[in-house]
């Protein structure tokens, strides 16, 4: 029988660098001779990726906040149902730039819709999936929006939020590691990109032995 595959998520605020990380972690584990399936959200699929469109751009305001929770949640079940969960069967790797934690901390506490509302949607939705291993990038806030800001592309509108609302999501992904310890690793985003691969490398090394 096939072993399945693990779920490794790269979560955090803006401009953390998760992108390019995630993308070095996929390429180094698969020249390690896993099969290795490297996704993001909102997206991965194609009608995930049409969500992600009405997500990622826009005014601000065009959404309510359970409007937004929920196609965030409609765009990761058709996501997990049709790419990552049979690719973990498969025995694929999955790394996944954002997924569940993010409607935690940008809904759940930047949009104050709260922590236990999201899992509840979670676990109406998903059950109980949960990633293996969730390396959370932190960062203050002020200098992951310049990052943010100085990558420009048009997708901004989550950058576009207040500087309170960045603040809630930065403080719920730490509450949310500070109670998932066993899931969650902190990596602490402000050095630089090598020390951080360094750091993220490290965790997966020790907590799935690859
Ligand atoms: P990205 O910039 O990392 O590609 O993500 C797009 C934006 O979507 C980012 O600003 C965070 C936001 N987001 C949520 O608000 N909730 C979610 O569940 C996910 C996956 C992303």
């Amino acid at each position: 029988m096939t072993t399945r595959g693990k779920f490794i998520t790269f979560e955090g605020g803006e401009g953390g660098g998760k992108s390019t990380q995630a993308k070095r972690l996929a390429v180094e584990l698969a020249a390690s001779g896993l099969e290795v399936d490297l996704t993001r959200e909102p997206g991965g699929t194609p009608g995930a990726e049409a969500i992600r469109g009405l997500l990622v751009g826009g005014a601000v305001e065009r959404w309510q906040p359970w409007s937004e929770a929920l196609l965030h949640y409609a765009a990761r079940l058709d996501h997990v149902r049709s790419r990552i969960e049979p690719a973990l069967a498969a025995g694929r790797w999955v790394i996944c730039d954002r997924f569940a934690d993010s409607t935690a901390a940008y809904q759940g506490f930047g949009h104050q819709l709260g922590r236990e509302s999201i899992a509840r949607l979670h676990r109406l939705v998903l059950g109980e999936f949960k990633p293996d291993l969730t390396l959370i990038l932190d960062l203050p806030v002020e200098l992951g929006l310049r990052r943010a800001s100085a990558r420009g592309g048009g997708e901004d509108r989550y950058e576009r939020m207040d500087r309170a609302f960045h603040e809630r999501l930065r403080q719920g992904f730490l509450a949310i590691a500070a109670t998932e310890r066993e899931r969650c690793a902190v990596i602490d985003a402000s050095a630089e990109p090598d020390a951080v691969f360094a750091a993220l490398r490290a965790q997966v090394r020790e907590r799935l032995g690859r």
